[in-house]
């Protein structure tokens, strides 16, 4: 069944778990995640950004995720429009159907320029007014998401602040967390420790202090009825990268966060986990080695085939790892 965010984190925090949100795009990656929900009995959350619904189409993708619940009845999932950069936005969203969305203010509409606190608690006001008129929920972002690291937002386009970011706007102020959430009512909050989107996060193997745990702490005990969310958290697993790059695929060295890390993060609040970078990767090497395997093969199906296998297994992964599993 279809159900709002809110209702999903309210469980995951009385609990103590934490929900990977995964990006969809296609019936692969839906499938995927579906059939891994069912296995390990976890509900879903399955999150289209602006570049989805450029790829798919809005009808399609909402299809696809309305597909999901019709399949698969016993399991309770969300649909959440991911960075939403405008009310208008949001509000084709909410009309779409969408049981959540993100109203991302800490960006300007170009998804590139961030913003000042006023010109985000304001459109991040206007979206909480509508879709909680229309029982959907929002989640809003304070800080600018970022590599510790490198100080890189990530991706070259989609999503992510140009340039190199200083460590104040690196990290979300807790002070500011709290006013922010005061002044908009939002149900979720997304906040920036340390990560950034995409495959390329950290340059080297991560050494165990890799998010602002302390950071995550404070936050957590200044709004502890605040659900937390935490975008760019792709693991970026060395074993898939490895993969690609035997079957003709050329990545170079690169890390992501740890999942242990992830775990250490949900202890403090952290209930929504935003994952799509890790799905990439498995379906990317899961079809160069498919295609690189069987040099004679043409039937989409097939390698299409490998890559729901490769993704569910991912999916498994996270659903168990954040406590998700068993909770579906
Ligand atoms: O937040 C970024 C997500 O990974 C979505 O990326 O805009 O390329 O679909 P995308
Ligand atoms: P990754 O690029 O680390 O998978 O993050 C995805 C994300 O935050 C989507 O909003
Ligand atoms: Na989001
Ligand atoms: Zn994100």
């Amino acid at each position: 069944a279809l159900i709002s965010m809110r209702q999903m984190l309210d469980h995951a925090a009385e609990q103590g778990y934490g929900i990977p949100a995964f990006n969809v795009n296609n019936l692969e990656q839906m499938r995927a995640i579906m059939e891994a929900a069912d296995k390990t009995d976890s509900p879903v959350i399955v999150q289209a950004s602006a570049g989805a619904r450029k790829y798919a189409g809005a009808p399609f993708l909402r299809h696809l995720i309305l597909a999901a619940v019709e399949e698969f009845p016993h399991i309770p999932v969300v649909m959440h429009q991911d960075h939403g950069t405008s009310p208008a936005i949001c509000q084709r969203s909410i009309q779409l159907g969408f049981s959540s969305v993100m109203m991302d203010g800490s960006l300007a509409e170009d998804g590139k320029t961030p913003t000042d606190y006023e010109y985000n608690a304001r459109v991040t006001r206007n979206v909480v007014d509508m879709a909680h008129a229309c029982g959907v929920s929002v989640e809003g972002e304070i800080g600018c998401l970022g590599s510790l690291e490198t100080g890189m937002a990530g991706e070259e386009d989609g999503v992510g602040a140009e340039g190199v970011l200083d460590h104040s706007q690196l990290l979300t102020d807790p002070e500011e967390a709290a006013q922010f959430v005061k002044d908009t009512g939002v149900d979720a909050l997304a906040i920036a420790i340390g990560t950034s989107h995409g495959a390329y996060k950290f340059t080297r193997p991560p050494t165990g202090d890799i998010l602002a745990i302390d950071r995550i702490k404070e936050i957590h005990n200044r709004i502890p009825n605040t659900h937390l969310v935490m975008h760019g958290s792709s693991s970026v697993p060395q074993e898939w990268l490895k993969v690609i790059n035997e079957y003709g695929g050329d990545i170079g060295e690169t890390y992501g966060v740890p999942v242990e890390e992830i775990v250490a993060a949900i202890k403090f609040g952290v209930r929504k986990v935003n994952i799509d970078t890790d799905l990439r990767l498995a379906s990317t090497g899961a079809i160069r080695r498919f295609m690189a395997q069987n040099p004679s093969e043409f039937d989409p199906r097939k390698y299409l085939k490998e890559t729901t296998a490769a993704m569910r297994d991912i999916c498994i992964d996270r659903y168990e790892a954040f406590g998700a599993a068993g909770n579906g």
